[in-house]
């Protein structure tokens, strides 16, 4: 149980679920406070919303760094100056190793956009599109070493309907993610995911 947790959100692209978070601190519906920004992308919109709201935000690029471990180190050395008690993925592209996630285990969130464990990777909501299935949605988990795995937190259901694109498919499906991220956040900051056996049970 937290009063206020903090979190440091990872990012790479434009945004939104960054965006979803701020806004739910802002109306009340979170009570967490964004302890840090990092983004992997200099140029990410996402950094310019963190500026907009007075964040501290930072670019750290793995390319900078001789090795993935001496990047690892720097994500975990700014996460910890910033007090940081639960790290939460929006968009985040750059795959973090073992090392990272044993220093955070089961206190780091992401966000896909399928029910996972299908499509996992890229491009989730085409994947969806060419297999075919007629209900996608998306999913906050905890991250464990894989791509896109580690146990499930919430999911939401949206129907993928006739003559759907990859855009007006991702737009139904990102409506229900920026409504269950902060939630799946909230849970958190209450004390209320416990993982078992690699399960979330909300109490
Ligand atoms: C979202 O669809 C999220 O599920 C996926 O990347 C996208 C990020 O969008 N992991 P945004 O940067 O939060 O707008």
């Amino acid at each position: 149980m937290y009063d206020d947790i903090i979190i440091g959100v990872l990012v790479s692209g434009r945004g939104t679920n960054l965006q979803s978070i701020i806004d739910s601190i802002e109306d009340g519906r979170l009570n967490a406070e964004i302890g840090i920004v990092i983004s992997d992308n200099p140029e990410a919109k996402a950094l310019d919303r963190a500026e907009k709201y007075d964040l501290n935000n930072t670019y750290i690029g793995k390319e900078d760094f001789a090795t993935t471990a001496d990047y690892e180190a720097r994500m975990v050395e700014v996460l910890e100056e910033n007090e940081v008690e639960l790290v939460a993925m929006a968009g985040f592209m750059t795959f973090l190793s073992s090392y990272f996630i044993d220093q955070y285990r089961n206190r780091i969130m992401n966000i896909h956009p399928s029910l996972l464990p299908a499509f996992p990777g890229p491009n989730a909501q085409e994947q969806a599109l060419d297999y075919g299935v007629k209900i996608s949605g998306c999913t906050v988990h905890f991250a464990d070493e894989g791509i896109d795995s580690g146990p499930v937190i919430l999911q939401e259901a949206v129907p993928v309907l006739e003559g759907d694109t990859v855009e007006s498919l991702s737009r139904r499906i990102l409506a229900e993610e920026h409504r269950i991220y902060p939630k799946a956040i909230q849970l958190f900051a209450n004390g209320r995911l416990v993982v078992k056996d690699g399960k979330v049970e909300i109490l």
